[in-house]
């Protein structure tokens, strides 16, 4: 059984659409941000002050590596996991690449609670969004299928991904 892989720009709610996802579908769910936290035994903003972004993309490679091995599990990314070519190899390997999207301003609600992404750390938060994300648009575009979040909640991003997956007939049975 493949994996469902939710890839995505920070703020598009990969974790929440993920968790839900494999609740509703009985299956097991890795958020590989998550992952890199608990090895580690720090936070990101600690990993990536402490030991900076590169230090943290090797991190983030070798989780991708170990959950590449899985089957039939959910995994939501790291928002730059996709800008490795290799990463991108075998997330595609392993399974279907679910792409979630949402515009600047959202992305901004989303993430302007917390401040637990050192990437959107800077003055000007709007403008890194925008710069990222037209930096990043793609590195997206390797997914499967791909559904803007702005207009839904979690719980009905995660259905419609259910609704894709059983017309792509990738999932089986009731779920
Ligand atoms: C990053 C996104 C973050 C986290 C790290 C770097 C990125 O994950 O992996 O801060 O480069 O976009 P989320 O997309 O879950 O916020």
């Amino acid at each position: 059984m493949k994996n469902i892989i939710l890839i995505g720009f920070m703020g598009t709610g990969k974790t929440s659409v993920g968790r839900l996802l494999a609740s509703r579908l009985g299956r097991s769910f890795i958020d590989l941000d998550k992952k890199i936290e608990q090895e580690e035994g720090r936070t990101i903003p600690e990993i990536f002050q402490q030991d900076g972004e590169m230090y943290f993309r090797q991190k983030e490679r070798s989780v991708v590596v170990k959950a590449s091995r899985l089957t039939g599990a959910v995994i939501a990314t790291g928002g730059g996991a996709v800008l490795d070519h290799d990463n991108v190899i075998r997330l595609k390997n392993s399974g279907i690449l679910i792409g979630l999207t949402a515009d600047p301003m959202t992305i901004l609600q989303r993430t302007e609670r917390r401040n637990n992404r050192p990437l959107l750390n800077c003055e000007d938060r709007l403008s890194q969004i925008e710069k990222l994300l037209s930096q990043r648009k793609p590195f997206y575009e390797v997914a499967d299928y791909t559904l803007d979040t702005v207009a839904s909640s979690p719980q009905q991003v995660a259905e419609q991904i259910i609704h894709l997956l059983r017309q792509g007939g990738w999932l089986r049975g009731r779920s």
